[in-house]
């Protein structure tokens, strides 16, 4: 984790925050003070961080350093700094917020906030037959120890099963159950990773993939997806050839957040590339169920691979639920006890009622994730119809599938825009969170996973706010240096 950030590291992560729309109504270090409070809030900067010295910040920044004081003062006064003479500043959590699933600090009692910062469904109505259901088979197990660190094997059977519909032949030995794909990723990378190992992201990326990098302390390249195509077969290809990762981490399927579906042609060179490069492919499937419009899904990366160059990963937190915790890993028979013996030191094994209950909902699959498609397909347009008409200026490419949208706004102004956003009750996570320098001001996500009702409200607001920091004075934008 980092502990500390300099100077020039902050300065960068602050980006244009002397020019932020509406900026003309406040001073200079409340200007800063709001900046450093939106990196907190959006988990770009960490909690628990020691921020640099007031010169040191001041130099950076190329401001006075009395700038820079009162504007830490202000974070002392609103519970986002804590400060000890002699020792410095870190930031802190208000004793009023929490952190969020998303990495995202929270107010404690946000009830009527429209959440656009998580991209998960609620829970189908399935759900609680499915638990009742395994309630009645625990039995069968009450007479073990209940440790299985590999999963309980019906579980196993069943995701095998699904790989091998897919035309991926796999079997039970080949899978380990985890507590949800965030879990199944922090497993792998513990497993295949030493400190300072190179790793390839798509840019942009899941948030908390990105997170689970940086605790293992990987060196980080991306991969820049093109906003309206997503992946450039000549330029992944030739970052593979020219980094030699150890790892690479991708979301072929409905990629989050762009919602982009990499061909199959360019999975088999993919696959064909990583081998000959030395690469091992991380292959996240967290949406590959929720194809929408009869998206024909390509085959699964793994199917081109020969070496066991490819680990997939997946769960049931996208098509089913997030609180089931439940996720996996598919790679090779020995890889999976290796990942076992791992996870022995972490968390022991999954709980043996929540596996139960995904072997229920698996069995009742096609019904439940068919109506979780056409949920989303209804709610989508109910998104891109609002948009068309409220911020026509944006530009959306319509996923295929997935749950997210990632919009071009008309500005770099993500960052601000989710500021403002906040202030009139709608949550959102701001391009910037999806990259790794700062950049990514320019787009959006938005999850498509909320009700059409609250999705056409939440544009609305977003639509007034959006234009509120035109009237605080339109800043003259200056293109950023870098647009992923
Ligand atoms: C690409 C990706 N991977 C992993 C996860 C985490 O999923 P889980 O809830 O299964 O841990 C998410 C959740 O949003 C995701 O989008």
């Amino acid at each position: 984790m980092t502990s500390q950030v300099r100077g020039v590291q902050l300065a960068r992560l602050l980006g244009q925050w002397h020019a932020l729309p509406g900026r003309r109504r406040s001073p200079d270090y409340a200007a800063l003070a709001g900046a450093v409070r939106g990196l907190l809030a959006d988990g770009r900067l960490p909690l628990g961080v020691r921020l640099p010295a007031e010169r040191e910040l001041a130099q950076a920044l190329r401001i006075s350093r009395t700038t820079v004081s009162a504007a830490y003062r202000e974070l002392r006064e609103s519970g986002h700094l804590a400060s000890r003479r002699g020792a410095g500043s870190w930031t802190m959590l208000p004793r009023t917020h929490r952190v969020a699933s998303t990495g995202l600090w929270t107010p404690q009692d946000d009830h009527d906030m429209i959440d656009l910062g998580v991209a998960a469904l609620a829970a189908p109505p399935e759900l609680v037959p499915a638990a009742r259901a395994a309630a009645e088979d625990l039995p069968r197990y009450l007479g073990g120890a209940g440790y299985h660190p590999t999963g309980i094997v019906e579980l196993r059977e069943a995701v095998a099963h699904a790989y091998t519909e897919r035309g991926l032949p796999t079997s039970a030995d080949q899978i380990m159950v985890t507590n949800g794909t965030q879990h199944a990723l922090d497993l792998v990378l513990r497993l295949a990773l030493a400190p300072g190992a190179g790793v390839l992201v798509e840019s942009p990326s899941y948030p908390n993939a990105l997170a689970a990098l940086a605790a293992r302390r990987a060196r980080i390249t991306t991969h820049g997806l093109a906003a309206d195509t997503g992946w450039d077969a000549d330029l992944l290809l030739g970052s593979l050839r020219q980094a030699r990762p150890k790892l690479a981490y991708l979301i072929p399927d409905f990629q989050n957040p762009t919602g982009h579906l990499m061909p199959a042609d360019l999975r088999e060179r993919l696959v064909a590339t990583a081998h000959a490069v030395g690469t091992d492919l991380v292959i996240d499937e967290s949406f590959v169920d929720l194809p929408l419009d009869g998206t024909v899904v390509p085959p699964p990366a793994a199917v081109f691979d020969r070496h066991s160059r490819v680990v997939t990963i997946g769960g049931l937190s996208k098509p089913f639920w997030g609180g089931l915790r439940i996720g996996w890993v598919r790679a090779s028979a020995p890889q999976v006890q290796r990942l076992a013996a791992t996870r022995v030191g972490v968390d022991m094994a999954s709980p043996v009622l929540d596996q139960l209950v995904a072997v229920h909902l698996l069995a009742d699959a096609p019904a439940i994730v068919a109506a979780r498609r056409a949920q989303l397909t209804t709610q989508r347009d109910a998104l891109l119809g609002a948009l068309a008409q409220r911020l026509p200026d944006w530009r959306v490419t319509v996923p295929r599938g997935g749950v997210t949208l990632w919009a071009e706004l008309d500005g770099p102004i993500s960052s601000a825009l989710a500021r403002a956003a906040e202030e009139v009750g709608v949550r959102l996570a701001p391009g910037p969170r999806f990259g790794l320098d700062g950049t990514l001001e320019r787009f959006l996500r938005l999850p498509f996973t909320l009700p059409a009702a609250d999705l056409i409200e939440a544009v609305g607001r977003i639509a007034a706010v959006r234009y509120d920091l035109d009237r605080g004075g339109r800043p003259r934008w200056r293109e950023p240096a870098v647009i992923a």
